[in-house]
């Protein structure tokens, strides 16, 4: 949550941290802000509201300096003012900062006893205070201090005019990398953001602290020991970065999951088999699981409720699924013999990382399916499957999900396979299965102009409700948080077989009702759905298999999609409700890439 960037070397500073903080956003846009050591002071510069504000304020008074740190803001402690923005300047020093100082009263109270005073409400303050405190000259030694007081995660990025030429970072569970440039170096909360100006990368471990000069970089673990580190080599594209004549990301990022999903499929499977070659784990270990825990949040857990219909189908494993930050509180059952899933598109997500450790700790083994290699939750499972989505920066999940769900299919199919569950020519035929997708995903994108007109009909609409059964009833989850987080209407998922314990005493003409309907084992069930909402005089939307004549017959608006089998649909009946909820917020004048109180990566409890 929030982002953070930092540059020193030969060039001014400013463009480059206006350039990632604009990368960043997707991390937070309640207030940006940048400090610089220029003629050996500190000068800073912040905004409340997204990085256009900060972007006027320098062009009305322009800073320029060659060493400075930036911020854009997800306020967690006090409001989304500029009081509360980064850069937080106390005494001697700048300091960015993302995560949950959890005993930042306590110290605050004793700071203000010793006579230092506090103008903002955050948690930040307090440890800018910290490292002001301990401040001998040397920066890196007061930071080095400062942290061993602070309760919780933490990731910062710290300047003084008093000990110049340097930046100081240091990371507790919140993650922050340096880009080594020629001569200069980047700081980021995320790789993707320095994506464009650098490609090896220094990934810092909790409880290190790392000096950035112009001629290196030492880092000292916890112990205040120096460390030698390894250098990453990134392999990512910078154009996955650009909206490449889209109108918005999340537009591009819709149309690329037929890519998506082929990236994250290919290498996997080949003529006819799967060779799921990252997936270590031996045959005979594969054979002991006795049960699958999946754990995710948001859009990730819609995911990992799919992924349980799609094992349990295949292999017959028992699959629990469970919110994450449920999960981490709940004393879940899990041990030598449980095969733990934590899903994830940040590979940051505090409640995810936390139950995958629960989980660790249980004994169970763990496996993370993840878009973003090298984060957190990718290097701390003992298997990383990477879903090659490529970098998505608009908030709202797209091409990750379908590409998640495309890397839990082939894990279901491998599970198995190897314990004897299908047959081989049934696992041709499941590969085939995807194979065949790729186009049919590709044929889905044509919706794309029927459903921006039944977004005409509906954008104005209170609420919606989504029904969908089975494996396709999380589609209806996603369906509704795609509207919700979108267009801000209030949109409900349900059972189509529970709605009538409740969720019908809210159909009536205004209410849409959006029914998944493809050509299943429960299509029959479907279709009674759709008559006990008639029967409401409810206004129907149904996505249906091509040549089904049927539901044609029964509801007002019918789009087709291609069959696939059944558990496929997920993927493909996905993409015709995010092209729904981004029609239904544009006609509603909103941010689709960045739609208001959410972050991409959810680094806070
Ligand atoms: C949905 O569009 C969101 N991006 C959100 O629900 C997300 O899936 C959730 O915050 C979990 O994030 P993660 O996948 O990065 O762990």
């Amino acid at each position: 949550m929030s982002g953070i960037v930092g540059y020193i070397g030969g060039q001014n500073a400013i463009p480059i941290l206006i350039d990632v903080l604009r990368r960043l956003e997707y991390r937070g846009y309640d207030s940006t802000g940048i400090a610089v050591i220029h003629d050996s002071s500190l000068a800073v510069r912040k905004r409340a509201g997204n990085i256009e504000n900060l972007k006027e304020s320098l062009r009305n008074e322009p800073l320029s300096g060659s060493i400075g740190i930036g911020h854009t803001r997800w306020a967690t402690h006090g409001k989304p003012t500029e009081n509360n923005a980064h850069p937080h300047i106390t005494g001697r020093i700048a300091i960015v900062h993302n995560g949950i100082m959890e005993n930042y009263l306590t110290l605050k109270e004793s700071l203000i006893k010793e006579g230092r005073s506090f103008i903002s409400e955050t948690d930040t303050e307090v440890i800018a205070h910290l490292i002001d405190k301990n401040f001998e000259g040397n920066l890196e030694q007061a930071v080095q201090k400062a942290v061993r007081e602070i309760v919780g995660p933490y990731a910062l990025a710290v300047i003084s005019h008093y000990d110049p030429e340097k930046i100081v970072i240091a990371r507790n569970e919140n993650p922050i990398v340096i880009g080594l440039g020629k001569g200069e170096f980047y700081v980021a909360s995320d790789t993707t953001a320095i994506l464009s100006y650098v490609k090896d990368i220094i990934f810092l471990d909790d409880g290190e602290v790392a000096v950035i000069k112009k001629e290196g970089v030492q880092i000292y673990d916890s112990n205040g020991k120096l460390t030698v580190k390894n250098i990453r080599r990134l392999g990512l594209n910078p154009i996955l970065m650009e909206k490449g004549g889209y109108r918005h990301f999340i537009l591009k990022e819709i149309f690329e999951q037929p890519r998506a999903i082929w990236d994250t499929v290919r290498g996997r499977i080949s003529g006819g088999d799967i060779i799921f070659e990252d997936f270590r784990l031996g045959d005979s270990e594969i054979k002991k699981v006795n049960k699958i825990f999946i754990t995710a949040c948001g859009t990730s857990w819609h995911a990992g409720l799919i992924g349980k219909f799609m094992i349990e189908n295949l292999s017959r494993i028992p699959v629990e699924v469970d919110i994450s930050s449920e999960c981490r509180y709940r004393n879940p059952i899990m041990d030598s013999e449980t095969l733990l899933i934590a899903i994830s598109e940040s590979g940051e997500t505090v409640d995810t990382i936390t139950s995958l450790r629960e989980g660790k700790r249980r004994g169970a083994k763990t496996i993370s399916i993840c878009n973003t290699i090298e984060s957190s939750i990718s290097r701390e499972s003992d298997i990383t499957i990477n879903v090659n989505a490529g970098p998505e920066i608009s908030v709202a999940s797209t091409k990750t999900f379908t590409s998640s769900l495309s890397a839990l299919y082939l894990l279901a199919v491998y599970l198995a396979k190897v314990r004897g569950a299908i047959n081989q020519n049934k696992v041709t035929e499941k590969v085939q299965g995807v194979l065949d997708l790729i186009g049919k995903v590709e044929d889905v994108m044509s919706l794309e102009e029927e459903i921006e007109g039944l977004s005409r009909i509906f954008y104005e609409r209170k609420g919606f409700l989504y029904l969908g059964r089975g494996i396709n009833y999380p589609v209806a989850l996603e369906g509704a948080m795609k509207m919700k987080e979108l267009s801000y209407i209030y949109a409900e998922g349900y059972p189509g077989g529970e709605m009538k314990h409740g969720p019908i005493a809210l159909i009536d003409e205004n209410t849409p009702v959006v029914i998944l309907a493809p050509k299943t084992s429960l299509y029959e069930k479907n279709l009674i759905d759709i008559e006990e909402v008639k029967a409401r005089q409810g206004v129907v939307i149904v996505f249906a298999t091509e040549g089904d004549t049927e539901v044609r017959k029964m509801a007002s608006h019918v789009l087709y999609l291609p069959h696939v089998t059944e558990l496929l649909t997920p993927i493909l009946f996905t993409i015709p409700l995010q092209f729904l909820a981004y029609y239904v917020a544009l006609r509603r004048g909103l941010n689709v890439d960045r739609p208001r109180n959410l972050a991409k990566s959810v680094t806070v409890e």
